[in-house]
C-alpha cells in the first residue's frame, strides 16, 4: 500500500513515496522551495515536478496550509490568497493527470499520521495535535478520527492571535530563547487546554526536533508527546489521506 505524500508549507513543498502500512518513507524526502507568488498552479507544478522525479504514477496525497472543505481551499493564511476558492481536486488533477488524489490541512495530515503511527497515548481518547511553523496549525483526534479543519493557531489571543505570538516563526523573528519562546507556547497551551481539555497534546513542526529544549518546559497537566514523525508526519499523513479517501 504505497502512495506519494506531499507536505506545503510556506517556505517549501516537499515528498516522497510512503508505505501506508508501517508509515515510513520508502524514497528520499525532496525538498523544492515554494514558488514565489505561491499561487495554485506554481505551486501544482512544484507538485507536479516532484512526483515525476520520483517516477510515480499512482495515488497522491496532498497537505495545504489551508481550511479544505469538500475540496475547495477556503483560507490561505501562509500562502498566496489566490488559493481561496480553489478546487483543489481539479487544480492537482489539471497538473498530475487521473489517478486518486486527496488534498487535505496540513497540520490535520499530521494528526492523523501521528495518532496511527506515532506515540501510542495519542491513539485513545482526545488529542489535539499542534504543529509550530509558520503558523500554528491544530488537528483534533477522537480514537484516532479527525474532527477537520480546526485552526486554533488563529485564536484571538491577548492582543494578536495565538500564531501571532507563539510560532516557531516568531520566535526566530524576536530571537527568542527556548526558554522564553516555551512560556509563550504554555499560554497558549492553557488556553487551548481550558477550552477543549484534550487528554494528549502532541507538538509537531520543524522544531519538535528539539523537543528536550522546550516540551520540559511546559506546564499543562497534560501529557505533552513530541510528534514522533517530527516534521515528516504531513507527508505521510497525506498518504494516508489518499489511500483512506480520507477528503475534507
Ligand atoms: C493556517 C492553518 C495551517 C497552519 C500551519 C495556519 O496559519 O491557517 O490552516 O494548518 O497555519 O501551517
Amino acid at each position: 500500500m504505497l502512495a506519494f505524500g506531499v507536505d506545503i508549507g510556506g517556505s517549501g513543498v516537499k515528498g516522497a513515496v510512503v508505505d501506508v502500512t508501517t508509515g515510513q518513507q520508502v524514497t528520499e524526502r525532496k525538498k523544492i522551495a515554494t514558488p514565489r507568488p505561491s499561487t495554485p498552479d506554481a505551486v501544482a507544478e512544484v507538485v507536479r515536478k516532484l512526483v515525476e522525479d520520483a517516477g510515480w504514477d499512482g495515488p497522491v496525497g496532498i497537505t495545504v496550509p489551508s481550511v479544505v472543505r469538500n475540496q475547495i481551499a477556503l483560507s490561505a493564511a501562509n500562502i498566496d490568497p489566490a488559493w481561496i476558492g480553489t478546487e483543489v481536486q481539479e487544480l492537482f488533477r489539471r497538473h498530475l493527470g487521473s489517478r486518486d488524489i486527496a488534498v487535505l490541512n496540513d497540520a490535520d495530515a499530521a494528526g492523523l499520521a501521528e495518532v496511527r503511527y506515532g506515540d501510542p497515548t495519542a491513539r485513545t481518547g482526545a488529542a489535539m495535535m499542534l504543529t509550530f511553523g509558520t503558523g500554528i496549525g491544530s488537528a483534533l483526534l477522537i480514537d484516532g478520527e479527525l474532527y477537520p479543519n480546526t485552526e486554533l493557531g488563529h485564536l484571538p489571543f491577548k492582543t494578536t492571535t495565538a500564531e501571532r505570538y507563539a510560532s516557531s516563526k516568531v520566535k526566530e523573528a524576536e530571537q527568542l530563547s527556548y526558554s522564553q519562546w516555551a512560556a509563550r507556547v504554555d499560554e497558549v497551551m492553557h488556553a487551548y487546554s481550558d477550552l477543549f481539555n484534550p487528554q494528549t497534546f502532541i507538538v509537531g513542526g520543524g522544531i519538535s526536533r528539539d523537543a528536550d529544549a522546550w516540551v520540559p518546559l511546559l506546564t499543562v497537566e497534560q501529557d505533552v508527546v513530541p510528534a514522533q514523525l517530527r516534521n515528516e508526519a504531513g507527508i505521510v499523513g497525506a498518504a494516508l489521506a489518499v489511500i483512506e479517501n480520507t477528503m475534507p
